[in-house]
């Protein structure tokens, strides 16, 4: 199985670390251009060096003019935009739901969700206008599942779902793909961050923390970042031509989300 995505033009949010930095680094071995941006300038800094051909723009996802500064670089610099990949997301506050402060939930819809407008709002008129791109919405099993303590993260990964499939629908007449990709629990450092938030609200050991999340999953695993990225590309590639509107599990099979 070849998968050719030569010449495409790729635009990644999030891309410096973690599931973006492996995407944007599948795309590119695969003969992709890709234009990156993320938040934190030093780790944009250091991927564009490291993976050559990479153009990019500091930007954060939440702040729609900066949004629409990057989404402008990036068409420019590509020449267009064939493949968009709304990867940037945070873990939001951990915690009951009655402690949840709207600043915080805000934040949370804001970045994961509303960023996903953000960027489809430069992307859209383009693909329209050549009948021809892919939309990949970077959600979570969180958005597949009920997440206790983790209700704003939770909401807005089922959000990013229906927006996704809104998205099909408006777009397939125009040969437009959109879908989303659910990653299970990731081997990175997010990850580590997760599992230190539950073990402040619940008081469990780290370990404890660690054994619930694996006993989540049928298969009994964490998944590689490199994994989501082959789904990504599977998905963006000709091979993937009429996958559309599609929530996609990387996961090892999620039976729960209650540990
Ligand atoms: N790690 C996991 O276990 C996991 C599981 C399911 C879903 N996800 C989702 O996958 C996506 C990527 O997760 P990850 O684990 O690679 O994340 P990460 O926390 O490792 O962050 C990746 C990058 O995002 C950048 N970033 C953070 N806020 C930003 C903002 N406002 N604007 C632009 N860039 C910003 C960071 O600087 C970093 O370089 C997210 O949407 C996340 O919700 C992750």
């Amino acid at each position: 199985m070849n998968i050719n995505v030569e010449g495409y033009r790729v635009v990644v949010t999030a891309g410096a670390r973690g599931i973006g930095r492996a995407i944007v680094n599948a795309f590119v071995a695969s003969g992709a251009n890709v234009h990156l941006c993320d938040i934190d300038e030093t780790a944009l800094g250091a991927c564009l060096t490291a993976v050559s051909g990479t153009t990019g723009t500091v930007c954060d996802v939440g702040n729609p003019q900066q949004v629409d500064q990057m989404m402008t670089e990036a068409i420019e610099t590509l020449g267009g935009i064939d493949v968009l990949v709304n990867n940037a997301g945070i873990a939001g506050p951990a915690g009951p739901i009655e402690s949840v402060t709207q600043e915080s939930l805000l934040d949370c819809l804001n970045v994961n969700l509303g960023s996903q407008f953000y960027t489809a709002k430069h992307a859209i008129p383009l693909m329209k206008a050549q009948r021809r791109g892919s939309i990949i919405n970077i959600a979570s099993t969180a958005g597949q599942y009920g997440f206790p303590w983790r209700s704003p993260y939770c909401t807005s990964k089922w959000a990013i779902i229906g927006l996704t499939k809104t998205m099909a629908m408006e777009l397939g007449e125009f040969n437009i793909r959109a879908n989303v990709i659910c990653p299970g629990s990731i081997n990175n450092k997010r990850m580590e961050h997760v599992i230190q938030l539950e073990h402040e609200v619940t008081g469990n050991s780290k370990e404890q923390v660690r054994e619930g999340f694996l006993k989540q999953v049928s298969m009994n695993t964490f998944i590689d970042p490199e994994e989501i990225a082959n789904m990504a590309l599977f998905i963006a590639s000709p091979l993937g031509r009429h996958i559309s509107g599609q929530a996609l599990a990387v996961d090892g099979h999620t039976e729960t989300m209650r540990n």
